[in-house]
């Protein structure tokens, strides 16, 4: 009987659908006041914009419940931007939108409460609501002012127009294939700098920007409280805190959104046309565990390469399907002198804040000791270099990273069983978590009232069926199996999504190249290819020579390349890796290596007259110096993991339609040789005339290899000539070119005013430079290229360096 009644309530509403009167108005462009939309019309009843790209109407959430919403029409999971009623769905049937006679738009359930309003409370003289290409649903008067509108009330989606100000944040959803609020947002802080915060249940923290660095280190400022960002139609996102943003894909015609997403980072998307799926063009966070609040209480984030929880000994998970929820212990500690107490390594762990106190210059007995005698300690993190004890009676943002130059210590009971150091296994990829937070619903209405609900529709209806009606209900079919489809794919796939990176196979790669037969270039172990993707991309793979790792290792390594993404890093979209075959695809740029163009028929003499085309002028010079060091910032300090370059040279500047500089092949030092983990090198990498001096001496290699490398590059993009080559002045002939070089400029530079720069200039620039910048460039050059390397600045401090002169040009143009 209960089985009967579903099916007949099932035949009942497909027939309700039919007769709906707003079945037929399929593209509906506005609502005038007093009409409405009802839950029932689903797929059908809809506002859409003008251009069809954004929908505006009800949106399945889960079982029975819906949100009004406004959604992209052709991407492949319906992605919604915006929700008037995320936290309070309403039942799928006899729920509408009303635009009411007297200008407010109020969305009421099946019982008739009011759920949302666009409180304008009283009454206004709004007669239409419209939704704009814009994806902006908007409240006009006749006199076509706009009373209210979506954009002002955001969700987890900033949309291209659509401004973020101080009473505006976006709010992540709580998990995947989940719309209700969640824990992470994006906002304008009081002190009028943009940030994500983590704001759960039992702390709330700030992880971006990073706290271990300031405000201004970061690019931004405290200064300007006019507190207001926005999106633009380039992919463009810049905020009076001075956070710009840029797409990787930046341009007109792509679609895009900026969304703070469930699992905390904030990610720029454009959307793929021939596919319909999004890709990733701009995150915040390039290292997963440095969100907050993803692991629980006393959760470790480890990176072993997918980032994922970890309890630590002596803990098991409070909820398996839900990491937030964290570890709890497994042992109790009484708080009295009498209990023995020990403590349990956890090797390059820091649990970020909370910290009961600190002391600098302690050993790790002491703080061992001081842990020991606090009652409410229940751990700490030991940096070693300055010896500081951080004790804490709260464990929670957990991570490991080899980076972290410490340990954390737990406090465990002595009579508890446990190894001395602890091995963090992830025990689960986060990313691929099992979807547990699937909507089970909302349901007003329990199946008493529903099939009473039936039998009455029913005998209204009774009778009317004929053969039009059939035609109806295969109609409904196909619009419940539709609204079916999208419910459930949304949100599918996100791992793919999040990044573009992606296997190719063999045979697709040899179709693509034209079975490698256009040749880009070649050098070391690797020759590159031109090719063309199916989705058009026009693309370089490259071959790798001697194949050193198996697939799987081959596989972590690239897809931690994959995984970094910059404005000035080459974008690699693939690999390929099957038998002996090892390929790497990357983005292909317009203009070549940065050594074609500096180094393109110079005619060595006094070849001032020679300014031919094809020289770079001075402001692309500054604009690549400054590009570059910004790549190889990024490489050293915020990746996932130290990557240093190892064979930083013009030949791996490459520079886009822009002549924004990009570095190409970063993090094949690991890939192409065995052993050395982390930062040593066994075997000599690089480029003789960019190689730092520690190479030949045997030290271990550090970042400043690649700082030494990057001197070099400045002083020949200054001077427009490989430093190699320089014809050494006779009478001293048994000095390298680069050391008679910097001798030169050194006996030159003494003379107080910055005229020795005229004598080091690119002759072919023909005068036509800033002289600021220039001799900025080679101070900055200079120190890079000391034997000494402590002595060279780190590539922050060299970008800062370069950024302290990038007004100058527009300042000296007023
Ligand atoms: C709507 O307006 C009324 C009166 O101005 C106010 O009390 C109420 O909190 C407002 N509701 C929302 C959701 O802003
Ligand atoms: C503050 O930021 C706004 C928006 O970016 C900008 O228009 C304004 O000029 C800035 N004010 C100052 C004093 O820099
Ligand atoms: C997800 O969880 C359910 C129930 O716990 C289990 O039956 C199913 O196999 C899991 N799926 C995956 C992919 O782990
Ligand atoms: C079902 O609905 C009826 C009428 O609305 C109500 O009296 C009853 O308590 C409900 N039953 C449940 C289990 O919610």
């Amino acid at each position: 009987m209960a089985i009967r009644a579903t099916q007949l309530s099932f035949f009942v509403s497909i027939l309700l659908i039919s007769f709906h009167p707003y079945f037929a108005s399929t593209t509906r462009n506005a609502l005038q006041r007093g009409s409405s939309m009802s839950v029932e019309g689903g797929g059908s009843d809809l506002l859409t914009s003008p251009d069809n790209s954004f929908s505006c109407g009800f949106y399945p959430v889960g079982t029975n419940a819906y949100c009004f919403s406004i959604w992209f029409t052709d991407t492949k999971d319906k992605t919604v931007v915006w929700m008037a009623n995320r936290d309070h769905p309403v039942n799928g049937q006899r729920s509408r939108v009303s635009f009411r006679r007297d200008g407010v738009m109020v969305l009421t359930d099946l019982d008739g409460s009011i759920v949302w309003s666009t409180n304008a409370s009283s009454a206004t003289d709004a007669d239409t609501a419209q939704l704009l290409n814009g994806g902006n649903l908007v409240l006009k008067n006749p006199k076509g002012e706009i009373l209210w509108q979506s954009f002002d009330y955001p969700t987890d989606t900033l949309l291209p127009a659509q401004t973020i100000d101080r009473h505006k944040k976006l709010i992540s959803s709580k998990g995947k294939g989940s719309y209700y609020t969640g824990y992470y947002s994006f906002y304008f802080d009081n002190d009028n700098v943009l940030r994500l915060i983590y704001d759960g249940p039992e702390i709330s923290s700030i992880y971006w920007p990073s706290r271990d660095r300031s405000v201004f280190e970061s690019g931004r400022t405290y200064y300007n409280s006019s507190r207001i960002a926005v999106l633009d139609d380039l992919g463009s996102f810049f905020s009076s805190d001075l956070l710009n943003i840029y797409a990787s894909d930046k341009g007109f015609g792509v679609k895009r959104r900026l969304t703070m997403d469930y699992d905390g980072n904030l990610r720029l998307y454009s959307l793929k046309k021939s596919s319909g799926s999004w890709v990733v063009s701009w995150e915040a966070i390039s290292r997963p565990c440095d969100v907050h609040g993803l692991c629980g209480r006393n959760g470790i984030c480890v990176f072993t390469p997918k980032h994922m929880c970890s309890c630590p000994p002596g803990h098991e998970r409070v909820d398996p399907t839900d990491w937030s929820r964290g570890c709890r212990p497994k042992f109790t500690l009484a708080c009295d002198q009498t209990q023995q107490l020990k403590f349990v390594e956890l090797p390059h762990v820091d649990f970020y804040g909370n910290d009961l106190n600190y002391k600098r210059g302690m050993s790790l007995e002491d703080c061992k000791k001081w842990c020991s005698n606090e009652c409410s300690c229940r751990g700490f993190s030991y940096k070693w270099g300055e010896a500081v004890c951080y004790i804490k009676d709260t464990l929670f943002n957990g991570y490991q990273s080899i980076n972290f130059p410490g340990n954390a210590y737990l406090k465990l009971p002595s009579d508890y069983e446990t190894s001395e150091s602890a091995v963090l296994e992830g025990s689960e990829a986060m990313c691929n978590t099992n979807e547990t937070e699937i909507i089970t619903g909302y349901s007003h209405m329990n199946r008493s009232h529903r099939s009473r609900t039936t039998w009455l529709y029913l005998g209204c209806f009774a009778g009317a069926i004929g053969f039009i009606e059939i035609l109806f209900i295969a109609l409904g079919w196909w619009f419940l199996f539709r609204r079916r489809d999208t419910g459930n794919s949304v949100e599918d796939g996100y791992c793919a999504i999040s990044s573009q990176f992606r296997k190719f196979a063999y045979s697709e790669l040899k179709k693509e190249t034209k079975n490698f037969t256009e040749e880009l270039g070649r050098g070391g172990s690797a020759i590159v290819y031109k090719g063309v993707l199916e989705d058009d991309r026009v693309v370089a793979v490259k071959k790798l020579g001697d194949v050193i790792h198996g697939e799987g290792e081959f596989w972590a390594e690239v897809s931690t390349i994959g995984r970094i993404n910059h404005m000035n890093l080459v974008r690699m979209w693939g690999f390929c890796s099957e038998k002996n075959h090892r390929l790497l695809v990357y983005e292909l740029l317009e203009h070549g290596s940065l050594d074609k163009h500096l180094f393109s028929k110079f005619s060595s003499g006094n070849g001032s007259s020679n300014v031919e085309v094809g020289v770079l002028g001075w402001k692309e010079r500054y604009k690549i110096a400054l590009g570059a060091a910004k790549g190889l910032a990024y490489l050293h300090h915020e990746c996932l993991e130290w990557v240093i370059h190892c064979d930083v040279k013009p030949e791996n500047i490459l520079l886009d339609s822009d002549f924004e500089p990009k570095i190409a092949d970063f993090g094949l030092a690991k890939l192409t040789q065995r052993g050395g983990s982390g930062s040593e090198f066994t075997h000599i990498r690089g480029t003789k005339g960019y190689m730092a001096p520690e190479w030949a001496m045997n030290l271990p290699i550090t970042a400043k290899v690649d700082v030494y490398s990057f001197g070099i590059v400045l002083m020949e993009i200054v001077k427009g000539i490989r430093l190699s080559s320089l014809v050494v002045e006779q009478g001293e002939e048994e000095e390298v070119p680069v050391a008679w070089f910097v001798k030169m400029i050194k006996k030159k530079i003494v003379s107080k005013d910055d005229s020795w720069i005229d004598h080091i200039i690119d002759p072919r620039l023909d005068g036509r430079f800033v002289k600021k910048q220039a001799v900025r460039m080679m101070e900055i050059a200079l120190s890079c290229i000391e034997e000494e390397r402590s002595k060279r600045p780190s590539m922050d401090s060299v970008v800062q360096g370069l950024q302290e002169v990038e007004e100058i040009e527009k300042n000296n143009a007023k």
